[in-house]
Order: structure tokens, then C-alpha cells, then sequence
């Protein structure tokens, strides 16, 4: 699903965040990716969502080298890319559902089920009354509810998930993770950005450590 080689990332020159980074993320996979903060966590969940692109080395999505790719190949890619961003980007002009079903929207084709998936998500994440709120009048956790159901309304085959649980209290938490773990079961590769140990500890899935720019294999697959 994700193949990269010596991947590097830097904001400013010579100063590297992430340093030659080689991993592979199976298909069907779940990992979480944990580091303190300011590890780099978004930055390579940025990278793998085609948001940013790389100072150096190589990264393969799907089976395509995508430091290779022009422009205009790349929304495309990022189509099959469902994002948890951490500061959710919900657009305030528009509706909770209208926020939720803007994948379908964008992608052009015509849904003819969008309106059943969106209230169907709705009820999934517990704001079914909030349907036509705008997002400026939600909680944080609410916002949060809303950004999930809109990185998972075109069931993608890979799911980055930056810190999804980080305004959410832990029965929600837990409940989010379950979710998570049925989309994964029916074959979406996930990869869940969290500092939260106690989630990390509840759940067996292997674990990539962020430190010092590197990625350190820390749980394994099946320990
Ligand atoms: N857009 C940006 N421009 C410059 N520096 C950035 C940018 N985004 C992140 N950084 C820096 O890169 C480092 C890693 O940040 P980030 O990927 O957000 O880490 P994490 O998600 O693990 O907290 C930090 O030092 C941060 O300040
Ligand atoms: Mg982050």
C-alpha cells in the first residue's frame, strides 16, 4: 500500500524533520504512529496523503511512485486517500452534512446514495440533531465526529488518521477505535497518528515510533 526509500522532509534548508525514512505499510494493515510532539507524525501522514511532497527520496502509493507523478495525476491518487487532518479543515459555510458528503461532491461522479451514506454516518457518530449545524457552533469533539465521517463516506482504501481521537473523552475514544477496527476488518490499511499511550496499550496493532526524524519499528506485528 505504502512503500518509501530514504524519504526526507524538510520545511527549512538543512534542517531535516524527517530523515531517510524506509518502511512498508501492507495492504490491509493497521498501525499506529506515535513520537512526542513535534516528531513529525503529520508531516509523514502529509506526505503519504500527497498534501506535501518530499525534499529527497522515494515513495510508492498503490503501486505508484509518486515522486514521479505530474500534477495533474495526483488528485486522482489522493482520491483513494481518506485524511483525519488534526485541525479537522471543516468548511463553515457549509452544513455538518453537507461537510460530510463534500468527497462525493468533489469527486464527480454521481452518487446516488450520498444523502442515505451521510445520514447513516451521522447516526455512526452520534450527531444525527446536528445534521444542518454549521461547524463554527460544534465542540471540538463534535468537529472531530464530523471530520471522521467525512474521511470514510467514500470508503478508502487508505485511511490516515492524524491524532482522530485527541478531543474525544475515552468512552468515545473507544469507541472511534472499534469503528476504526471494523473499517480496517473490511480492508481499509489504516494509519492512526496518537500520543495517547493508553490507546496504543489497548490495542494490539504493530507501532511506528517517531524519533529524532526517524521511524523505529516498536510493536510489532502480532506481540
Ligand atoms: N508547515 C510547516 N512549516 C515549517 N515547519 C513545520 C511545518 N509543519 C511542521 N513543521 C515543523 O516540523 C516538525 C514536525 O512537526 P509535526 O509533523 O507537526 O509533528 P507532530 O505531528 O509529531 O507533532 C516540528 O518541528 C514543526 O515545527
Ligand atoms: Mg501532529
Amino acid at each position: 500500500m505504502i512503500t518509501c526509500y530514504n524519504l526526507s522532509l524538510e520545511y527549512t534548508p538543512g534542517h531535516r524533520v524527517l530523515k531517510d525514512i524506509s518502511l512498508k505499510v501492507p495492504k490491509g494493515s493497521f498501525h499506529f504512529l506515535t513520537g512526542a510532539s513535534g516528531a513529525g507524525k503529520s508531516s509523514l501522514l502529509n506526505l503519504f496523503a500527497l498534501t506535501i511532497r518530499p525534499s529527497s527520496g522515494r515513495l510508492k502509493l498503490f503501486g505508484q511512485e509518486v515522486t514521479k507523478l505530474g500534477h495533474d495525476a495526483l488528485p486522482l491518487l489522493r482520491r483513494k486517500v481518506g485524511s483525519v487532518v488534526q485541525d479537522f479543515q471543516l468548511l463553515d459555510h457549509l452544513t455538518v452534512a453537507e461537510n460530510i458528503a463534500l468527497p462525493q461532491k468533489i469527486s464527480g461522479e454521481g452518487f446516488a446514495d450520498t444523502d442515505a451514506k451521510v445520514t447513516e454516518l451521522l447516526d455512526w457518530i452520534g450527531l444525527s440533531p446536528f445534521r444542518d449545524v454549521k461547524p463554527p457552533l460544534l465542540s471540538g469533539g463534535q468537529k472531530q465526529r464530523v471530520a471522521i465521517a467525512r474521511a470514510v463516506i467514500n470508503n478508502p482504501p487508505l485511511l490516515l488518521a492524524d491524532e482522530p481521537t485527541g478531543n474525544l473523552d475515552p468512552k468515545l475514544s473507544k469507541r472511534f477505535m472499534y469503528l476504526f477496527e471494523t473499517l480496517n476488518k473490511m480492508g481499509t490499511t489504516i494509519i492512526l497518528a496518537t500520543h495517547d499511550e493508553s490507546l496504543i496499550r489497548a490495542f494490539a496493532y504493530p507501532v511506528l515510533h517517531l524519533k529524532e526524524g526517524k521511524v523505529m519499528q516498536e510493536r510489532g506485528e502480532g506481540e
